[in-house]
C-alpha cells in the first residue's frame, strides 16, 4: 500500500523519535522550524483531545476540541488516553514540473499523538501535526484496529476557536458550487444563509451558516490567517460552520442523502489535512506552498505531454450570446434555462474553428478550445441529463478531422471539451473511449464541466462521492497521458503535486459571470480578493483577456468591471499554467491590425521560475512579479479594486549590474472601469535593480510590465 511505503521512507529519512508510553496527560507541543508557530495538544478532564496554536506572542487558535460522530456507533470524543507520541523533523526541496516556481522547500516539524479510548473497545485514533514556518496542517489517522472497521461519519467536529472578531473574506459553504462573490465582513457578521440569492447559479445548496475554504482573515493585530484543507482524497469537502457567540468555526463536511452520512470509510484511513496559513504580510499567503507540501510527491511520472500554454477558444462568444453551443441554436447562456428563437448560430463550426486557428497561429497563442463541438447540447440543461452527451460524435457542421489537420498544420494544439452536465455516470461509462479518441487525434488536454445538480440526486459536487469521481478522472487521464482543466470542480487541495496532470480548474466566479450575470457581474474588487482566497488553493482557469469591455453590440446590460490594463495584469496576477485569451479574435483587432496591447498577451509567460508578491492587501490590490522559466524574462502585474491607487514598484528583484528593456501597459489618464475602461497607454522603459517606478492604477484598473534583459 502506498501509505505504508511512504511512512517507511519517512521513518528512514527523519529518524522518528518515539517518546514512549507516558502515563501523564500533559501537553505535547511542536513548533515551526523558525520557532514562531507553536502548536499544543492535550486532553481535557473528560479525556477529549484539544489543540491550540500560537504565533509569536499571540494566540491564533484557542482551546479547540476534536471529535467524530458516526452512524450506529458511539462518537469518538472523550475518554481517551495518550498512548505515545512521536516527533520528527523534515527538510527537503522538490521541483515542480510546472508552477509558480521551480523549487519548493518542504521543511516542517511534526508531532503524532496516538490516542486510545479507555473502554473495552479500545478504539484508536492518531492526530498528526506538521508545522511549517508559514502555517500548519493536521489530520486524523485511523490505524488498523480490531474494533473499528467500516465507519459512516455523520460529523467531523474539528474546532477552530478564533481569538477575536477578525475581518473575513468569505463565500458561503455551498455544497455544490464555489461561484460566489466574496463578502468582506467581521466574523460575527458572516451570514451565508440570507446571501443565498444567486440567480445565475444552476446549482446552489447552502444548508448551514458556513463558509467554504480557503477562507482568509485579518486579525486586529494585523496578522493574516487562511483556513483550508490539503489532500482531499476519498473524503468529503470541508466547509466551516460559523458560531458567532463563541467566535469559533467547526468543520462541517459536505453530506450525501444517498449515504445518510457525510462520508463512508474503511479503517485504516487518513482524513485530509486541516490547514491554517499564518502570515504577517498578505503577500506571504500567496507565496506559501503549504498545501502542496502536505500532498504526496508525484505518482504519475513526467507530464511532458502537457506544455503550459495560452489558448483561445470558441467560448466567450457563446457566453455573450453571439453564438450557441448547440447546432439548433436554442440554448442561450443569457436566458440560461430557457430556449431562444433565432435559428442556427452554432459557434463550433469548421469555418469558425479555422478562424480561431488562424488567429492563434498568427499571434503566438498555442491552444484552441472548442466548446459545442459534440452532440447533446440541445438537452444539456434539461432535467434528464443522463446519456445526453456523447464525447465522440461531432455536430454535422463541425468537421473534426479537417479542424484537427488544419490546427496541426498551423502548429495549434486543440483542447478537448467534455461538458458532463453533472451526469458523471454517463461520463464514467464513456471516458475510456473518449480519452482514446482524444489521444488518437493527438489531443493531450481536456476541459471538463459539471454544470447542474448532480445526478444521481442526493449527491453534491463537493461530497465524497464526487471527490472520488474527480479523482477517478485524474487517475484515468494520467494513465492515458492527458491533462485536465476541470470546471465546476472540487476545490484544489494541492493534489497537483501528486497528479501534475491536474493543470487548472475553475472553482470560483469566473469571467463568464460578467457576460450573463444579472447582478452586475464580478465587482472590481473580485480579483484582488480572489488572489488572497481562492488562489491560495491552486491554479485558476479564470479566462482573462477581455478587450471589448462593454460588448454593447451583444449585451447592453452586461460588461466586465475592470479596465483593459487590469485584464492584462491578470495574466501575471492569476496563476495558471494555461491562460486563455478569452475575447473574440475580432475584438483583438484594431483598424485591421492586431491591438497594440495584445503584444503583452503574446509575450507573457505561463510557467515560472520564481514568484514574488511585491505588495498587496486582501480585497484591495495586489502586485506580483513572476520570472519565466527558460527565458528568464520577468513579468509584473498589478490590479486594484474600485479605488484609484498610486503604486510604487521597486525592481530590486532584478539582477545586479544588468540593464533591462521593459514595456509598461497601464491605464490611460482618464481610465475608469465603468466610464472609460479601454483607455490605456504603452510606455517603453529602461530598468535596473535600482529602478523605482510609480504607476497610477485607475479605479478598477491595473498595469502589466514585460521585462527583458538587454543582451
Ligand atoms: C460553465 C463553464 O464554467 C464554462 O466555461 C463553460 O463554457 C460552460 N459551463 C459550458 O460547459
Ligand atoms: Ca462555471
Amino acid at each position: 500500500m502506498k501509505i505504508a511505503t511512504l511512512q517507511i521512507t519517512f521513518l528512514l529519512c527523519v529518524a522518528l523519535a518515539i517518546t514512549g508510553c507516558r502515563e501523564t496527560q500533559t501537553d505535547y507541543s511542536v513548533s515551526s522550524p523558525d520557532g514562531h508557530i507553536v502548536v499544543d495538544l492535550a486532553l481535557s478532564n473528560s479525556g477529549q483531545p484539544y489543540y491550540r496554536v500560537n504565533y509569536k506572542d499571540q494566540t491564533v487558535i484557542d482551546t479547540s476540541f476534536m471529535s467524530f460522530d458516526f452512524k450506529d456507533l458511539p462518537s469518538l470524543k472523550d475518554n481517551f488516553k495518550i498512548v505515545n507520541t512521536a516527533t520528527g523533523t523534515f527538510d527537503e526541496s522538490w521541483d515542480m514540473p510546472w508552477g509558480e516556481q521551480l523549487s519548493v522547500r518542504n521543511n516542517y516539524n511534526e508531532l503524532i499523538v496516538n490516542l486510545e479510548e479507555q473502554s473495552e473497545a479500545k478504539r484508536r485514533l492518531s492526530i498528526h501535526f506538521k508545522v511549517y514556518d508559514d502555517g500548519l496542517g493536521f489530520r486524523y489517522e485511523f490505524p488498523e484496529q480490531p474494533n473499528l472497521n467500516e465507519v459512516l461519519i455523520t460529523d467531523e467536529n474539528t474546532q477552530f476557536n478564533l481569538n477575536g472578531d477578525h475581518k473575513v473574506w468569505w463565500i458561503p459553504g455551498d455544497w455544490d458550487i464555489y461561484e460566489h462573490v466574496y463578502n468582506e465582513t467581521k466574523f460575527s457578521e458572516i451570514d451565508a444563509i440570507t446571501k443565498q440569492n444567486h440567480p445565475n447559479l444552476s446549482a446552489t445548496y447552502i444548508p448551514e451558516n458556513a463558509v467554504n475554504t480557503p477562507v482568509t482573515m485579518k486579525t486586529d493585530e494585523g496578522l493574516y490567517l487562511s483556513f483550508h484543507e490539503a489532500d482531499l482524497t476519498n473524503y468529503s469537502g470541508m466547509t466551516l460552520k460559523v458560531d458567532h457567540s463563541n467566535l469559533d468555526m467547526v468543520s462541517e463536511l459536505v453530506g450525501s442523502e444517498r449515504l445518510g452520512a457525510k462520508a463512508k470509510l474503511t479503517v485504516p484511513f487518513n482524513t485530509p489535512w486541516r490547514t491554517i496559513q499564518i502570515a504577517e504580510r498578505a503577500g506571504d499567503l500567496i507565496e506559501s506552498k503549504l498545501a502542496l507540501n502536505l500532498n504526496d510527491p508525484n505518482e504519475i511520472g513526467a507530464v511532458d505531454y502537457f506544455t503550459p500554454m495560452k489558448y483561445v477558444g470558441i467560448w466567450w462568444e457563446m457566453h455573450i450570446g453571439k453564438s450557441t453551443w448547440d447546432m439548433e441554436g436554442s440554448q442561450d447562456m443569457s436566458t440560461w434555462m430557457e430556449g431562444k428563437e433565432g435559428g442556427t448560430r452554432h459557434g463550433a463550426t469548421t469555418e469558425n474553428a479555422k478562424k480561431y486557428i488562424d488567429f492563434a497561429s498568427a499571434y503566438g497563442i498555442r491552444g484552441l478550445l472548442v466548446e459545442g463541438w459534440n452532440t447533446g447540447w440541445d438537452k444539456w440543461i434539461s432535467n434528464d441529463r443522463e446519456g445526453v452527451f456523447d464525447f465522440m460524435t461531432p455536430y454535422a457542421d463541425y468537421d473534426f478531422d479537417d479542424v484537427r489537420d488544419y490546427a496541426k498544420s498551423k502548429n495549434v494544439e486543440i483542447i478537448m471539451h467534455h461538458e458532463t452536465s453533472a451526469a458523471p455516470l454517463t461520463y464514467e461509462k464513456q471516458m475510456d473511449q473518449a480519452y482514446d479518441f482524444m489521444k488518437s487525434n493527438g489531443i493531450n488536454s481536456v476541459k471538463t464541466g459539471y454544470v447542474g445538480k448532480i445526478i444521481p440526486r442526493g449527491e453534491y459536487h463537493h461530497g465524497q462521492w464526487m471527490v472520488n469521481h474527480y479523482h477517478k478522472v485524474l487517475v484515468e487521464t494520467a494513465k492515458k497521458k492527458i491533462a485536465v482543466n476541470a470546471h465546476e470542480p472540487i476545490k484544489a487541495t494541492g493534489k497537483r503535486r501528486t497528479y501534475p496532470n491536474a493543470i487548472a480548474r475553475e472553482g470560483l466566479r469566473g469571467q463568464e459571470f460578467n457576460a450573463w450575470a444579472t447582478d452586475g457581474g464580478n465587482p472590481p474588487s473580485h480579483l484582488p480578493t480572489v488572489a488572497f482566497t481562492r488562489m491560495l488553493s491552486g491554479p485558476i482557469d479564470f479566462t482573462p483577456g477581455v478587450f471589448n469591455i462593454k460588448f454593447n453590440e451583444y449585451k447592453e446590460s452586461n460588461q466586465v468591471n475592470t479596465t483593459l490594463a487590469h485584464q492584462l495584469a491578470l495574466y501575471v496576477v492569476i496563476y495558471s499554467p494555461i491562460q486563455m485569451a478569452c475575447d473574440l479574435p475580432e475584438h483583438y483587432m484594431l483598424d485591421g491590425k492586431i491591438h497594440p496591447a495584445f503584444q503583452f498577451i503574446s509575450d507573457v509567460g505561463v510557467d515560472w521560475q520564481q514568484t514574488k508578491v511585491l505588495d498587496g492587501e486582501v480585497g484591495d490590490f495586489v502586485v506580483i512579479a513572476r520570472q519565466e522559466r527558460n527565458t528568464g524574462d520577468w513579468f509584473v502585474g498589478g490590479i486594484t479594486d474600485e479605488n484609484e491607487r498610486e503604486q510604487s514598484v521597486s525592481f530590486n528583484f532584478l539582477e545586479e549590474g544588468k540593464t533591462y528593456d521593459a514595456t509598461l501597459y497601464r491605464d490611460g489618464a482618464d481610465a475608469h472601469w465603468d466610464n472609460n475602461p479601454q483607455d490605456y497607454d504603452i510606455e517603453k522603459m529602461e530598468l535596473t535593480k535600482a529602478s523605482d517606478v510609480t504607476i497610477n492604477m485607475a479605479p478598477g484598473g491595473g498595469f502589466a510590465i514585460s521585462i527583458v534583459e538587454r543582451k
